[in-house]
């Protein structure tokens, strides 16, 4: 896609001209050879010392003084400073045709980046839109056409939504001394503000294949694209993966690969789900460089092909508050709700097709005398709990019900025996039980994780729900897959089936054991932290399915169709989008939901 946009000609006119100039006079100064001195003469008066003066700077020394962030887009700039200290150590020939290139894409500070459409509403008529631009850039709309595949020329009569920009904190843009410091010059402690702008389309006709762009006249965006919910929306597919945790380039790269896949697999797909974590410096160390990544490199295929279904993860926590800054979700929890979590728009629900979707996050909340880690958290069993039920009673006649979050009740890998999860199961359960959930969608562990449909009273597998798995168990097998199952067909009608999709990135964790869950998890109740025991007797029972770490980023296709929820996971295998199928299941119910008393 092509990439419009109007440089401030004179600005650059004036700076490439000043570089050109220094850049030339180094070069002169770099061809002279000495002269040969005449022969000698009878001594008269000294002569005047007329050597010429050569400017010193180095060439990445002028071009860090003449382009500075003032003038261009955030991520640009920092492309270039990267580029500076690449060729302050190794002045190669290869670094200074790199610190060229990076120059001559500089962006002016007028143009949007970190785009995303996300739902806001009935996603049949309602799209939400969120872009930043460099502080001090406060125009902007969002331009939409029925056009499936428009060019630029294609929005001269497009339909507009204005924008309304917010200043943001000055975020702390490189966090913690990781990579990135060391690779730009930039400090851990700087911060940059920006402009966030979010704008809400409402009026958009259902089963139509919008393209849309974002910014200004002379400043728009690269085109995205996503499709209504048709009228009376029948079969379809959605993408979910997580925990991407971008850090550094490889973490970049391993989720930028694991989108690419997705949305060459599933080019169908009408949004993508994701479950948290979206980047790895958390609290108040929040990294807005790791954001952008995320925007910028990683997603950028998944960002401009569908919408995304975004949920908050712990990493993603600050006070910095970015995610909130980002997104351009429903916020109609925090209006409605008392106890309510710091962020806008990370409790929303949406309906598609035969599915209510339930986002929400059970981390976020931790201020005055409430915390989420209470027995009888009055934030969950209250208020997140009353806010399930009542979208249940909203809507209970879809066929099936799957929250998104990114804390687990059940897991069996690195945190699955952290603090949190006894608890959650304590206070979210019994809502689960009520609104009768049929996929809870995880995040979080890291790990491939197949657990339940679960006895919500006695905390065990119904095993008599579950038909076509193939192999056998495996216990105490290889990481790749601890029980020896794969497939299956999970039924839903008395329990949840719990899922974590393992990474769609480079962080992975690595399923624990049947004798480890059995000494760690039931019997010795003293390694756990605090009296926060699991209450859980055969933990490894509850794995039914596939459990273990498939080695590379991993997404899921979910189908939803007619008769089930059909589950295929892949692997990405190379940069070109090339996968290999992991594992494919199917989640069915028989009997009608009931709706939950009030
Ligand atoms: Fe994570
Ligand atoms: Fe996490």
């Amino acid at each position: 896609m092509k990439k419009s946009y109007t440089f401030n000609r004179a600005l650059a006119a004036k700076k490439k001209f000043y570089y050109l100039l220094f850049a030339g006079c180094m070069l002169f100064a770099a061809c002279q050879t000495p002269e040969v001195p005449d022969p000698p003469t009878p001594p008269d008066p000294q002569p005047q010392d007329t050597t010429e003066i050569v400017p010193t700077k180095t060439e990445w020394e002028i071009a860090d003084s003449l382009y500075t962030v003032a003038d261009y887009t955030v991520p640009s700039h920092t492309a270039l400073k990267m580029a500076i200290v690449a060729c302050a150590a190794d002045s190669s020939q290869a670094n200074i045709e790199l610190l060229r290139q990076r120059i001559s894409e500089l962006q002016p500070k007028e143009e949007p980046y970190n785009m995303v459409a996300t739902f806001n509403g009935d996603p049949k008529t309602n799209m939400g839109f969120c872009w930043f631009t460099n502080d001090g850039i406060t125009d902007g709309e969002v331009q939409i056409v029925p056009i499936e595949d428009a060019t630029e020329a294609d929005f001269a009569n497009a339909a507009s939504y204005p924008a309304t920009p917010t200043q943001t904190k000055g975020l702390r843009y490189t966090g913690k001394a990781r990579w990135i410091v060391n690779a730009s010059g930039i400090g851990a402690g700087v911060r940059y503000k920006y402009i966030s702008h979010k704008a809400l389309a409402t009026d958009l006709t259902p089963g139509t294949a919008y393209s849309w762009r974002v910014g200004y006249e002379g400043h728009w965006s690269e085109i995205g694209h996503f499709r209504t919910e048709d009228a009376s929306q029948g079969e379809y597919s959605f993408i979910v993966m997580s925990d991407s945790h971008i850090e550094n380039p490889t973490y970049i790269n391993e989720a930028r690969r694991c989108a690419l896949a997705a949305v060459k697999t599933v080019p169908e797909a009408r949004f993508c789900c994701f479950p948290g974590d979206f980047v790895e410096d958390g609290d108040a160390n929040n990294s807005e460089w790791e954001w952008e990544r995320w925007f910028e490199e990683s997603f950028k295929p998944v960002l401009t092909a569908m919408p995304l279904v975004p949920t908050d993860g712990n990493h993603d926590d600050s006070p910095n508050i970015n995610y909130t800054y980002h997104f351009n979700t429903d916020n109609s929890f925090n209006v409605n709700y008392t106890d309510k979590p710091q962020f806008e728009g990370i409790i929303y629900s949406f309906v598609y097709g035969d599915v209510l979707f339930y986002v929400f996050s059970m981390q976020d909340f931790w201020r005055e005398t409430h915390s989420y880690l209470d027995w009888s958290s009055v934030y969950l069993k209250d208020h997140v709990g009353a806010w399930f039920r009542d979208q249940t009673n909203a809507h209970p006649d879809t066929k099936y019900r799957v929250s998104l979050a990114h804390f687990n009740l059940f897991s069996g890998s690195d945190h699955s025996t952290d603090k949190e999860p006894p608890v959650f199961r304590h206070n979210m359960l019994p809502v689960f039980k009520d609104c009768e959930i049929d996929v809870a969608l995880q995040g979080h562990d890291h790990t491939y994780e197949v657990i339940g449909p679960v006895d919500p009273d006695n905390l065990t597998p119904i095993l008599d729900a579950i038909s076509d798995r193939e192999g056998g168990p495996e216990y105490g097998g290889n990481n790749k897959n601890m029980t020896g199952y794969k497939g299956g067909t999970y039924c839903t009608n008395d329990g949840t089936f719990y899922f974590i999709g393992a990474t769609c990135g480079h962080k992975r964790y690595y399923p624990h054991t049947r004798d480890r869950m059995e000494r760690e998890y039931t019997n010795d109740t003293t390694l756990l932290q605090d009296d926060h025991h699991h209450n859980v007797m055969n933990y490894f029972d509850l794995f039914t399915g596939m459990f273990g770490q498939p080695e590379a980023p991993t997404f899921t296709k979910i189908t939803v169709k007619d008769d089930c929820l059909e589950f295929n996971s892949y692997t990405a295998d190379d940069d070109q989008g090339n996968v290999s199928l992991l594992n494919t299941m199917r989640v069915v119910r028989t009997k009608a939901h009931g709706v939950p008393a009030n």
